[in-house]
């Protein structure tokens, strides 16, 4: 996401333009652990919650949410992504949540059951801008009446990506008709790619 190596692929929306890059390791969205704004909403949740991650990627997030209790599922179509994601969950680690990883287009997949939270992280962000509206549309889908999509949003205005940045009027765009901002957030621990750039916020489906 950062300067791009000698790439075949150069269209996020095919699932092999992410396979290359977690083949050849160059993932620099990637956060290599949980985040502490989502550690806080984890551990402040009055209940476990059905949860989708969707473009998962390595899916560091899905051990702490099992952990906690939450019925967590995370998604991504890119091979590699899963396999990556797989192999962190998987042996070696007990329990291991591997068989909550599902290569799926987050556009087709219907969760198994009805949802009380989408997590957002670095997924919004690698779809070019003309597929917002498709995702906000999902976003909405997913979720009944007091549902959260809760997350980091990237906020940039240049217009090459991935990641493609959004300004605030944008987003408010998008899910003002069906979501309310109830949370809006500085973010302490980001990683360069994303630093002053990012806000946690929770968003509730109205
Ligand atoms: C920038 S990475 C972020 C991965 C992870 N959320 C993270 O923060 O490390 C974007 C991910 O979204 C996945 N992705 C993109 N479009 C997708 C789609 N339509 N359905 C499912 N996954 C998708 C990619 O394969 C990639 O793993």
């Amino acid at each position: 996401m950062a300067s791009t190596p000698d790439f075949a692929s150069r269209d996020p929306l095919s699932p092999q333009f992410w396979d290359e890059r977690f083949e050849r390791d160059f993932t620099p969205w990637d956060r290599g652990g949980v985040p502490l704004a989502l550690r806080r909403f984890v551990a402040a949740s009055e209940r476990p919650l059905t949860v989708l991650i969707p473009g998962c990627g390595s899916a560091h997030e899905l051990a702490l949410m099992c952990e906690a209790g939450w019925d967590a599922i995370a998604i991504d179509f890119s091979h590699e992504a899963v396999a990556r994601a797989r192999a962190l969950a998987g042996p070696g680690g007990a329990p291991s949540w591997a068989d909550r990883i599902v290569q799926a287009d987050f556009f087709a997949y219907t969760p198994p059951r009805p949802l009380d939270l989408v997590y957002e992280q670095a997924f919004f962000c690698a779809l070019p801008p003309a597929r917002r509206s498709d995702v906000a549309r999902r976003w909405a889908e997913l979720l009944g009446q007091g549902g959260l999509l809760a997350g980091y949003f990237y906020f940039d205005d240049a217009l090459k990506g991935p990641p493609f940045g959004i300004t605030r009027a944008e987003l408010d765009a998008l899910l003002v008709p069906t979501f309310e901002c109830i949370v809006d957030e500085a973010v302490e621990d980001s990683i360069p790619v994303f630093a002053g750039k990012e806000r946690w916020m929770v968003w509730q489906r109205t």
